[in-house]
């Protein structure tokens, strides 16, 4: 009852505030979350992780932000962490995060990440699932998986070369031609907006590797509560802040 009117008083602030067009969330503490709810097993975590991304979305939609990247696993997750717990996090991805997208029919999905680290099943639901939702423009959902922001820019300028070798181009030319639209041309998923603002949950205060590129001047949120203990009144006060923030300083 208090929960939904404050959720409403928070809504109505928002209405007069500058709203992010994206929003990156960094969804981090299913492990903690499910060791103090008393689970044993923190794939427990994951899953309620996975589930929780879907009401996220439905809570920024709700909020009129067009535009999610949601981490769900660095390039280094997937090689340091054992094997099990990443089968399941694959798992989930293909069970979970995929099959959302084929049944929520808003949001267009793009994947941020070295795809060939995932394992072929995952690889592929989640190229079915983009090309399922390709013409879909109610919203972006980037899912960023196998994913390292340094790598990124390695590989974005690593495609440049590529292409330039491709078209006779010299290398003189290129490093003279080479600008940051060029790159940001060869990012993993071109043409959407810098992220506005970052959300970090676990009360974790770092990046991460996470959107090196993209996130030079996103406002940063950083949440105490792990990710699945996320609610929506905590996306509105993110919310609130940045457009506060926002407001200062274009007065
Ligand atoms: C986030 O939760 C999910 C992934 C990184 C895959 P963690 O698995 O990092 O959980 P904590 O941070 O160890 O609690
Ligand atoms: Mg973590």
């Amino acid at each position: 009852m208090l929960y939904s009117l404050y959720t409403r008083r928070l809504r109505r602030l928002l209405a007069g505030l500058p709203k992010p067009e994206h929003v990156a969330i960094v969804m981090d503490g299913n492990r903690r979350w499910a060791r103090g709810a008393g689970y044993d097993d923190v794939r427990i975590g994951h899953r309620f992780g996975a589930k929780h991304l879907e009401q996220f979305l439905q809570w920024s939609s709700d909020a009129g932000v067009t535009c999610v990247t949601a981490w769900v696993a660095s390039a280094d997750n997937l090689r340091k962490r054992d094997s099990a717990e990443v089968d399941y996090l694959m798992e989930l991805t293909e069970s979970v995060l995929a099959d959302h997208v084929r049944r929520d029919h808003r949001w267009r999905l793009h994947v941020a990440g070295q795809l060939d680290l995932l394992p072929d099943s995952t690889a592929r639901a989640l190229k079915e699932a983009v090309e399922l939702s390709r013409d879909r423009d109610a919203g972006d959902l980037t899912l960023a998986i196998g994913y390292s922001g340094r790598l990124e820019v390695v590989d974005a300028v690593r495609s440049v070369l590529d292409d330039a070798a491709a078209e006779g181009t010299s290398l003189e030319e290129v490093a003279d031609r080479l600008t940051e639209e060029e790159i940001g041309r060869h990012l993993y998923v071109p043409g959407l907006p810098d992220p506005d603002l970052v959300i970090r949950t676990s009360g974790e205060l770092r990046m991460s590797d996470f959107l090196l590129w993209q996130a030079t001047r996103s406002d940063i949120e950083f949440c105490d509560l792990y990710w699945p203990a996320f609610r929506e009144v905590d996306l509105l006060r993110a919310l609130r802040t940045y457009g506060r923030r926002r407001l200062e300083r274009s007065s």
